[in-house]
């Protein structure tokens, strides 16, 4: 079933007793807020996993990590694989940020992969794209989108689709404070239910939760969440202050 989810994405951010605190702070925060069926999720960085994972369980938070490798093990100097975080527990992965795209080179090709991976071990995976800002201004914005999906997640069959969560992330809307309009996250999430519905038929594109990713804040979530095909967010910034992220989590 579709779900609302709010996912807070600690990039390099939090050494260990920040997160510790940080987690803490949410966990108590959440305990007795009526938010429905809205999943919470947070992506502290590998280092920290483990404890976040240990600290938060039996408690409405849950823990992804923010990236992992497509292989399950071998001479991959830095990397870390599917199975060691299914080892520590920790079941979802963000795949596809677009500053793995950007620094790291990462492909759709290698996303693909990644994506595979990721099912094959029965991880779930929030999955980012979004287009450049370059991209928005000439108009090409859909058809980068499109071909995101196509080559990183389109190989997939319709059933893994359920491990699936999508976040559509515009490039230029990421930690510079300047947000898509409700209006253009709903234009792109529709467009992107269509392409699901085209390829996968009615059903799957009306079960995939969609995030929107870029300087959500207090002040604007509600906005942006009250658009039918936007299911939740995924937040960088505002994840990192608890005041800020159940405000954004109590948007819904
Ligand atoms: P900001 O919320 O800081 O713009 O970051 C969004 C993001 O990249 C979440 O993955």
């Amino acid at each position: 079933m579709r779900k609302n989810i709010v996912a807070g994405n600690w990039k390099m951010n939090n050494d260990l007793d920040a997160s510790i605190e940080l987690v803490h702070e949410l966990i108590l925060a959440t305990d007795d807020i009526e938010i429905g069926n809205t999943r919470i999720v947070v992506a502290p960085t590998f280092v920290n996993l483990q404890k976040v994972r240990e600290i938060s369980a039996g408690s409405r938070i849950e823990v992804a990590a923010q990236n992992m490798h497509q292989e399950s093990n071998g001479a991959f100097t830095g990397e870390i694989s599917s199975e060691m975080l299914l080892n520590i527990e920790v079941n979802d992965v963000i795949l596809g940020h677009s500053e793995r795209r950007e620094y790291f080179n990462e492909t759709d090709e290698v996303l693909a992969k990644k994506a595979s991976k990721a099912i094959e071990n029965e991880m779930n995976i929030i999955f980012c794209f979004g287009e450049q800002l370059q991209d928005r201004k000439s108009g090409n914005h859909f058809k980068i989108v499109e071909n995101q999906l196509k080559k990183g997640l389109f190989h997939l069959t319709a059933k893994e689709f359920g491990f699936v969560v999508l976040a559509y992330e515009p490039v230029w809307a990421i930690g510079t404070g300047e947000t898509a309009s409700p209006e253009q996250a709903q234009e792109m999430h529709a467009f992107i239910r269509g392409l699901f519905a085209d390829k996968y038929g009615k059903e799957i594109s009306e079960e995939i939760s969609i995030l929107y990713g870029g300087s959500v804040k207090p002040n604007n979530a509600k906005e942006i969440f009250s658009k039918p095909d936007v299911d939740g967010g995924l937040i960088g910034g505002a994840a990192l202050k608890v005041d800020d992220f159940l405000a954004i989590i109590k948007a819904f």
